[in-house]
């Protein structure tokens, strides 16, 4: 075997055998580098005959292209091989299942909000949102009860010490209806909205805590009248209780801002431990409405013969209650995970009319 074709047979060998992309490089330098074996032999032949230069010279160059792809080849696979062996590792088994344990649960109060949300945004409804502490304009005034009315007292209220640009006491916003207001101060008509949000009275027993949750609804656009609120509470009752014909009664009701005003009431059966939702001969209060008062109008700077609307404010604690079986309102707020497992609700079950509430 010649010199050469003993040299290629040995350079395929090593390179067969290396098994990594540094030892490779190795093999390149000490074959093909400034002092490689080949670049040795190819600076080797400046000194040699003519005649050699010319049949040595083209072997040797084509020994030298027969290696450099060899070696190409080589590191291809290799790179290739880490590769492959990095995607295996690193590898993650999309179909393991959620592990059981998991804590974190939805709470009944945000699911009731989400819900209730998902209803009046299918009827066209936005959400409009206010802050917690209110000055006594949005809180009160605006709202048709001016300092000293009786109606204030309806609201057991927590005043701040800081006082607004009047200096009238800063509130925590005893209801979400201050968000009417800013909305229609702020909004051009037609307006349709729903604020839903915390509350605050200084309150607290069986039935009250200091901090709860409304929602308030706001149409205003023109010729509104009570038919079209007797209409969207229906079709809210029975989305969101999931029951159709349930009996309602508007009772006639005072709230300043709106007249006439109405609580309403819907037709349930309470039995041991258990309530259901349309049928048998009990009433249960879930909300008040009525139609927008002309001097909340026309404090937020609209005009009454222009565009007439409807409002309403509901308890979101309590219509929690009532569709999940809750029966203590203060356990809403005491943080025991006993309780939060109990009620809470998984997270990716995200309300919506059409999946079902
Ligand atoms: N703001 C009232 C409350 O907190 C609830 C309410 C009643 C809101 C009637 C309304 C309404 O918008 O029209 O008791």
């Amino acid at each position: 075997m010649s010199q050469l074709a003993l040299l290629e047979q040995e350079a395929r060998d090593t390179i067969e055998r290396t098994d990594s992309l540094k030892s490779l490089d190795e093999v390149r330098v000490s074959l093909l580098g400034k002092k490689g074996v080949l670049t040795e032999q190819l600076k080797a032949l400046g000194a040699a005959s003519v005649e050699e230069k010319k049949t040595k010279g083209k072997e040797l160059n084509l020994l030298k292209q027969t290696v450099t792809e060899l070696i190409d080849a080589r590191q291809q696979e290799l790179e290739r091989a880490t590769i492959n062996k990095r995607l295996s590792e690193e590898r993650v088994d999309i179909t393991l299942p959620i592990r059981e344990e998991q804590r974190g649960s939805i709470h009944p109060i945000t699911q009731v909000l989400d819900e209730i949300t998902a209803i009046f945004a299918d009827f066209g409804f936005s959400v409009a949102e206010g802050p917690d502490i209110e000055d006594d304009f949005h809180n009160f005034t605006a709202l048709n009860i001016p300092e000293s009315h009786p109606a204030r007292q309806m609201h057991d209220t927590f005043y701040l010490q800081a006082k607004d640009d009047k200096g009238d006491h800063m509130v925590l916003r005893t209801h979400t209806s201050p968000v009417q207001v800013r909305t229609m101060m702020t909004q051009k008509p037609p307006i349709r909205i729903i604020a839903p949000g915390s509350t605050y009275r200084c309150d607290s027993d069986m039935t009250h805590t200091p901090m709860f949750h409304q929602v308030e609804g706001l149409v205003i656009d023109k010729g509104i009248h009570f038919g079209h609120l007797k209409g969207i509470l229906r079709q809210f009752v029975e989305a969101f209780f999931g029951v159709s014909n349930v009996p309602m009664q508007f009772r006639p009701s005072f709230f300043p801002f709106t007249e006439p005003s109405a609580e309403v009431d819907i037709g349930c059966r309470k039995g041991k431990g258990e309530l259901v939702i349309g049928e048998g001969s009990d009433w249960l209060e879930v909300l008040g409405c009525g139609m927008v008062h002309p001097n909340v109008l026309r404090n937020c700077g609209l005009d009454p013969d222009e565009w007439q609307g409807f409002a309403f404010g509901m308890g979101v604690e309590r219509l929690a209650m009532l569709k999940y079986n809750i029966p203590d309102l203060r356990t809403f707020f005491e943080s025991d995970l006993r309780w939060l497992q109990h009620y809470g609700f998984r997270a990716f079950d995200i309300p919506s009319l059409i999946k079902g509430l």
